[in-house]
């Protein structure tokens, strides 16, 4: 990974969606996630380039729109509208959009397959198997999983057709070492190990057109007019041909951007992003990209959100009742980067209420108050004289607070950053309450000892304005519009990253105090008021799926006992995960991997009483061993462990 100094550009992509259906907050996590290192990226002076688009050809596509009985073309340009429609809602500063159905990347796609073709990397074959259309995957029989796609669980249909091949097996060892000797190329870690051990259990070529006769809507083999080629190997060569790839000006476009610096996708399409694309790349003798990240997955009861389970959030609905800002807050702090996280729209509220209004909005409520007050409703004039230790450690911290944000995000880690930028948040408002600037009233001396409070507070709001840039599109504006800084040579636009150095407040402007930044959200209204609109329509009541009957012997087969957990700890890399020593009676202590650390904190749960299953086969886990599991009740708002009183010993059983 390059250090924070020695990039001169930075190119970043998501994956180009579907345009099948509507996006949903799962599409706009990444899409915002690519958004904010983009503007971080942009604030730090780089040359930056943001890419997002569409992914309009294929079967799933086709059957969309035969479903709705307008011809692909019209429907595909519908959709998009609407897609670009969201990005601008949300705020999303891509610099270009592009559609697979735009001629030149037709072109480049065309371009690309006749050189592998010429170059004997695509060879004409017969693939007989099984293709997911969801997916738009092929799979070979031996691959299903009860008989279904092993990514997405769904119905796959059989193919039996004449089809062109791309030799993935001629580059399976150069990948290996390129993965081996670039450890940032694929992230993080936990995916790079399944991108191995998927190579190291043997690389087939894989199958890169359809017969025109079994799909029709999409690009023509170049030189053989039967044939259309596979949606994915069209879809991943828009990274490139996006910057001019196979055009006549291409090298001066295509040499300022190519590689790209981060390919940022979803964990399920890893194999595309780490295996077919890079040996395309290698067949067409380009450099790979510095990083792909596969970012987990946002999850609804339990599971991915995704269209075709329908367990999809709008965003625009979101963003229209929380605002903007809190939507893209939300997601980008919420969810450990890399991991799965839950979407919940309590936690949202929580969010949006807790770091938002209370933390950030209140602080600039009261400084702006307090100078309002006090100077006039103007910044007042720091003393040199009247510095304390305080005042050292707040500069202090608010420089942390940068370095450590930038640290974090020039290793794609945005929730960590965020955390780092509101550390500078709390200790500001614990520096509030400890100078008291109420009570600094008597003498000269006290109150330019509060003049000097007041500039420091104002001045951390300055700070958090510009450093807040990447993540959130209209607040940054409007703090610096409430310091009184938007009259002045700086416009919040122009700032940049070395801006960030303390002092850079001018005194003597006069501020603008506003509305909240962040209105407080009442759960309980906003919540019920969602409730009472559901019971007002002809929703069903749902119905539970029980398990199969067991009997009483099955059930005691299961060895439940009484535990007081003596120790706890967060495991490394796995933020969902703690390990939990138990005492289980008897003598005898129990390591237990327990997938509780989302809400629980180690310190919180020691010396309670659970229910342990004391005779579960031992399991590794990140490279802990487990014996045992704990019991907890958990749906989408939250968990609560299964606790027994004290009155019962550790060993007790429990029936
Ligand atoms: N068209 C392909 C990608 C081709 S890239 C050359 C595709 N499209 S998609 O519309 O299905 O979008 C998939 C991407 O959307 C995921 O990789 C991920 O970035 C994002 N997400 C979709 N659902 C998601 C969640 N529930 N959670 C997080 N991200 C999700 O695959």
């Amino acid at each position: 990974m390059p250090g924070e100094g020695d990039r001169q550009k930075f190119y970043i992509t998501t994956p180009i969606y579907y345009p099948d259906n509507r996006l949903h907050i799962g599409h706009t996590y990444t899409t915002v996630a690519a958004d904010a290192l983009s503007r971080y990226h942009r604030l730090r002076g780089r040359d930056t380039f943001y890419l997002t688009g569409t992914d309009e050809h294929g079967q799933k596509i086709e059957q969309a729109a035969c479903e709705k009985g307008v011809p692909p073309q019209e429907f595909v340009d519908e959709m998009v509208g609407w897609i670009k429609d969201l990005w601008s809602d949300l705020g999303i500063s891509y610099d270009r959009f592009i559609r697979t159905t735009d001629e030149e990347h037709c072109t480049a796609v065309q371009d690309i397959f006749a050189q592998l073709h010429s170059q004997d990397d695509i060879y004409l074959s017969t693939y007989e198997g099984w293709y997911c259309t969801p997916c738009e995957s092929f799979w070979l029989e031996s691959k299903l999983q009860e008989g279904n796609c092993p990514d997405c669980g769904r119905d796959v249909s059989w193919v039996e057709e004449d089809a062109y091949f791309l030799r993935l097996s001629r580059y399976a060892e150069r990948l290996l070492q390129h993965i081996e000797e670039n450890p940032d190329f694929i992230q993080p870690e936990i995916r790079r190990n399944e991108v191995v051990s998927f190579l190291k259990s043997g690389l087939q070529d894989m199958c890169v057109s359809r017969q025109r006769e079994s799909l029709d809507w999409g690009i023509t083999v170049p030189f053989d007019s039967d044939y259309v080629i596979y949606v994915w190997f069209d879809a991943v060569c828009n990274y490139i041909s996006a910057i001019g790839y196979g055009s006549e000006e291409q090298s001066d476009e295509f040499n300022r951007w190519w590689p790209a610096d981060v390919h940022l996708i979803g964990k399920e399409i890893l194999r595309f992003h780490c295996v077919v694309w890079p040996i395309i790349l290698m067949a067409l003798d380009l450099p790979l990209p510095q990083t792909v990240f596969g970012h987990g997955w946002l999850t609804l009861g339990g599971e991915k959100m995704s269209k075709s389970r329908g367990n999809v959030v709008d965003p625009l609905i979101l963003a229209d009742k929380y605002s903007r800002d809190a939507v893209r807050y939300f997601l980008l702090r919420e969810i450990p980067f890399g991991a799965d996280g839950k979407y919940t729209e309590r936690a949202l509220i929580e969010r949006t209420n807790v770091d938002l209004a209370n933390d950030l909005g209140n602080l600039l409520s009261r400084v702006t108050a307090m100078i309002e007050k006090y100077t006039d409703g103007k910044i007042p004039t720091p003393d040199p004289q009247q510095r304390k230790d305080i005042d050292a450690d707040l500069q202090r911290v608010a420089k942390k607070a940068v370095d450590e944000a930038a640290e974090a995000l020039e290793q794609n880690h945005l929730d960590a950053s965020l955390t780092a930028i509101w550390q500078l948040v709390s200790t500001a408002n614990k520096y509030v309450d400890a100078c008291a600037p109420w009570n600094l009233d008597g003498d000269e001396q006290q109150l330019r000892r509060r003049d000097t409070v007041l500039y420091n507070l104002a001045e951390v709001l300055r700070i958090l304005a510009i450093a807040m840039r990447p993540y959130l599109v209209d607040a940054p504006g409007e703090v610096w519009r409430q310091l009184g800084l938007r009259g002045t040579d700086t416009a919040i636009e122009d700032t940049r990253w070395e801006d960030l150095q303390w002092g850079g407040l001018p005194w003597g402007i006069r501020i603008q105090r506003g509305e909240p930044l962040f209105p407080r959200i009442d759960p309980e209204e906003v919540l019920q008021m969602d409730t009472e609109e559901k019971a007002g329509t002809d929703e069903q009541p749902q119905e539970v799926e029980h398990l199969p009957a067991i009997d009483y012997d099955t059930f005691t087969e299961m060895e439940l006992v009484v535990g007081r957990i003596v120790e706890a700890e967060q495991i490394e890399d796995a933020d969902r995960l703690l390990k939990v020593v138990v005492n289980i009676g008897f003598g005898e202590l129990r390591q237990v991997v327990a997938g509780i650390a989302e809400h629980y904190s180690p310190e919180e749960i020691v010396d309670q009483q659970v229910v342990v299953v004391a005779n579960m086969e031992p399991v590794t886990l990140f490279g802990v061993q487990s014996e045992g599991m704990i019991l907890a009740a958990e749906d989408d708002e939250g968990m609560s462990l299964v606790t027994v009183d004290e009155t019962m010993p550790p060993g007790s059983r429990v029936k």
